[in-house]
């Protein structure tokens, strides 16, 4: 018999813990089957690293039908790179990891990148050595040295090699719409260099694909019209909320495979709370047959109730503190009180509604201004009726749980 922990996972959706999405999966095993790229920009939590994850996961277990020899996927997440400087750093050295993945052997893999490019020293220190352990020492000597790898350079020495094992590699470049922040205004002027780099090796590719992904939705729609040649090598793959439909369907699934009974309304009830979030869902499932396992195994609705607190003061709570933290160490007053707002009312007017105004004490200039950022961030959107609401259901209620002591 299954148990209930394996469909349901707190980290990345794989395997038995991946469901849903098989159309967004055979466009992802497509597109890196013909070596295109791939374009992603979803809310944080909807499911973009499960995505491309499964989607290697699949082609690594039918790689004899496609006849290669392996799949290696790198995922690389700009959000903590301050300066150019770190994101080449970062990049190159996954470039690196992979070229010593596909050659199964580290100093074959120095050979191969410093016999091609010119930042030996930085290729050493990549691979964790340094220039006095490296067998390469007396070879490397007496070679010019340049800080300055290239890296579309870089990616096609990669693919060489790709090539010539047969395997195919696909690297997440996640948060991606961080470039337009790593350069500056003036620099990026006649286009980002970051992306023009990439850009000039990955046309070249053949065994390569990237997946440009990014959580603050707007960000990544602005990046469109200026990085417009990068974004028409990819194919774009989005990622939309859970159907009641699917949801329904897997509860009844989990439920049949690990014997459990599901009283009439309950798939109801958890779509109710979790509104289709990827994540959401799967905490609160997750919580839902915990409970349950207690209770016979079955699943009640007040047992859909409770769960749902739990992973509230659990998991909705906490996150709701971090944002708010981030916002006022950041001076974004505005933008919390309008989160507390957002997660209180049903509104579908806000910087030129004078009760929002009145209530808040910030003129509509201000509001309009911390509403943007908080549309562009992902943090609120515009629903279905027309009105803002919290992207994510959990952190919602934890909103609500913590403006009820403070209000
Ligand atoms: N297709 C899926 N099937 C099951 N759970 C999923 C799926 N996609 C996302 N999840 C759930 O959502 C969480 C966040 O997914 P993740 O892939 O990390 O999102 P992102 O990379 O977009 O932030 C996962 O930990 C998993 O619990
Ligand atoms: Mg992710």
């Amino acid at each position: 018999m299954k148990i209930y922990t394996n469909y349901f996972s707190l980290s990345v959706a794989k395997g038995d813990s991946f469901f849903n999405r098989e159309d967004e999966i055979e466009e992802i095993k497509l597109s890196i089957m013909s070596s295109d790229s791939i374009w992603m920009s979803n809310w944080r939590r909807f499911g973009k690293t499960s995505a491309l994850t499964e989607a290697c996961r699949q082609l690594t277990l039918e790689k004899d039908v496609y006849g290669f020899n392996d799949v290696i996927f790198l995922n690389i997440d700009l959000s903590s790179c301050a300066t150019k400087d770190m994101a080449y750093k970062l990049i190159l050295k996954n470039i690196a990891t992979a070229g010593e993945k596909c050659l199964n052997n580290k100093q074959k893999a120095l050979k191969l990148f410093t016999d091609s490019l010119n930042g030996i020293s930085r290729f050493v220190k990549l691979f964790g050595l340094t220039v006095g352990d490296s067998q390469l020492n007396v070879e490397l000597r007496d070679r010019v040295d340049a800080d300055s790898v290239s890296i579309g350079e870089a990616l096609r020495v990669l693919d060489n090699v790709a090539v010539e094992q047969n395997i195919k590699i696909i690297m997440m470049l996640d948060e991606y719409q961080q470039v337009n922040e790593i350069v500056g205004k003036d620099e990026r002027k006649s286009g980002n260099p970051i992306s023009w780099d990439i850009r000039s090796g990955l046309q070249h590719c053949e065994n390569i694909s990237i997946a440009f992904c990014g959580s603050h939705k707007r960000m990544m729609e602005k990046l469109i019209e200026k990085e417009e040649a990068l974004y028409k090598m990819c194919s774009k793959v989005e990622l939309p909320r859970f159907s009641f439909d699917k949801c329904k369907s897997r509860v009844h699934q989990v439920a049949n495979e690990c014997r459990f009974t599901v009283e009439a309304g309950v798939a109801e009830a958890i779509y109710n709370y979790t509104n289709g979030h990827p994540r959401d869902f799967t905490l609160h499932c997750r919580e839902v047959f915990k409970q349950a396992s207690k209770n016979n195994t079955v699943i009640t609705i007040s047992i859909v109730d409770d769960a749902w607190q739990r992973v509230v003061v659990r998991d909705g709570l906490s996150d709701a503190k971090i944002l708010i933290a981030s916002k006022m160490s950041a001076k974004k007053k505005a933008e919390v009180a309008l989160l507390y707002y957002v997660a209180n009312h049903a509104v579908s007017v806000l910087e030129n509604n004078p009760s929002v105004q009145l209530e808040l004490s910030y003129s509509a200039t201000a509001l309009r201004v911390a509403k943007n950022l908080l549309i562009e961030e992902g943090w609120i959107y515009v629903d279905h009726d027309g009105n803002y609401e919290i992207t994510e259901p959990l952190i919602k209620d934890g909103l609500i749980m913590i403006s009820a002591d403070l209000l």
